[in-house]
């Protein structure tokens, strides 16, 4: 496509048009925004039939969203915008923290998902919190500590995962009850310790204008076998991450681009018999052992 002087003329004309908006970053936002959006028309040779059906799917898009579901948030998730967002708030917050990348010290950051469900029951470290979920149990342990290792006691932990089939309490119809969620607070050495499912991999949402996308790009809907954490401190930086079970189908292809190598974990495996905090399993368990470390917050 060759680019008729006209069609540049009118990029910068939109540009100019808004040179006396007062808030210099909405500004830049949507300056930047109108450039590669008229980068993208020409690049592609847009068609009227093709904007039209664009617009169709983002109306779409939103009729399809309610208060129990977010299909923006997933159409955000799927093309790998939440995970950028994601990745750059924690790289910034560690720069300014401390010059060092979130890698090296703080643990990593990855989507939140559509699933949590804020007021989870505070339970004592220890606990089952899947009692009558589907799925096989897993004893999960870890400790709590800053950037430096110190641990760090009372840090909260906000834990949730579908069952072993891959399913939220939020997505069962009439469900009104939370399962496999709790908040915990970590112990005077920074530790914790409770009991849930080992996590199934499971797909996305796929009834919507999301899915029809998914399938157009040719694409599985899954995501591998993990747990939610959101980890909070006074005096720290939050995060909000997941384990993802290693080994897990779709580790390599998550559909939401949310797998970082450091938040992959080995879950091992063991016969029917005493765990180690003294319950007598009547069949096969597991175990998946975690840190988390928190970056001291930003003043
Ligand atoms: C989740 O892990 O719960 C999730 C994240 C993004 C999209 C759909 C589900
Ligand atoms: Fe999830």
């Amino acid at each position: 496509m060759t680019t008729t002087i006209q069609q540049l003329e009118l990029t910068q004309a939109v540009v100019n048009s808004i040179a006396k908006s007062r808030d210099p970053r909405f500004r830049q936002l949507m300056g930047s925004l109108i450039v590669k959006l008229h980068e993208f028309i020409r690049e592609v040779d847009l068609t009227p039939e093709e904007w039209m059906a664009a617009i169709e799917f983002l109306t779409a898009t939103g009729k399809t969203c309610t208060d129990k579901r977010q299909e923006f948030i997933l159409l955000s998730d799927t093309l790998g915008a939440s995970m950028q967002v994601v990745m750059l708030a924690q790289a910034r917050a560690s720069a300014q923290a401390s010059g060092r990348l979130p890698a090296t010290d703080a643990t990593e950051a990855t989507v939140q998902g559509p699933y949590y469900w804020p007021g989870a029951p505070d339970r004592e470290l220890g606990s089952n919190i899947a009692e009558g979920v589907a799925g096989e149990p897993a004893y999960y342990t870890g400790q709590v500590t800053d950037t430096e290792g110190k641990p760090l006691a009372g840090a909260l932990l906000d834990v949730w995962s579908g069952d072993g089939e891959g399913v939220y309490d939020m997505q069962v119809e009439g469900q009104t009850e939370m399962l496999a969620r709790a908040r915990f607070r970590t112990d005077a050495q920074g530790r914790y310790a409770f009991w849930s499912i080992r996590p199934s991999f499971y797909p996305i949402p796929m009834d919507g204008p999301v899915g029809k996308m998914i399938e157009g790009m040719g694409k599985h809907p899954n995501r591998p076998g993990h747990i939610h954490f959101m980890l909070s401190m006074p005096g720290y930086a939050g995060v909000t991450t997941h384990l993802f079970v290693a080994n897990s189908p779709y580790l390599d292809s998550d559909v939401v681009f949310g797998v970082r190598d450091s938040l992959v974990v080995d879950f091992e495996r063991h016969e029917a018999g005493k765990a180690p905090d003294g319950r007598d399993m009547d069949k096969p368990w597991w175990s998946a052992r975690h840190d988390f470390r928190l970056a001291p917050a930003r003043h």
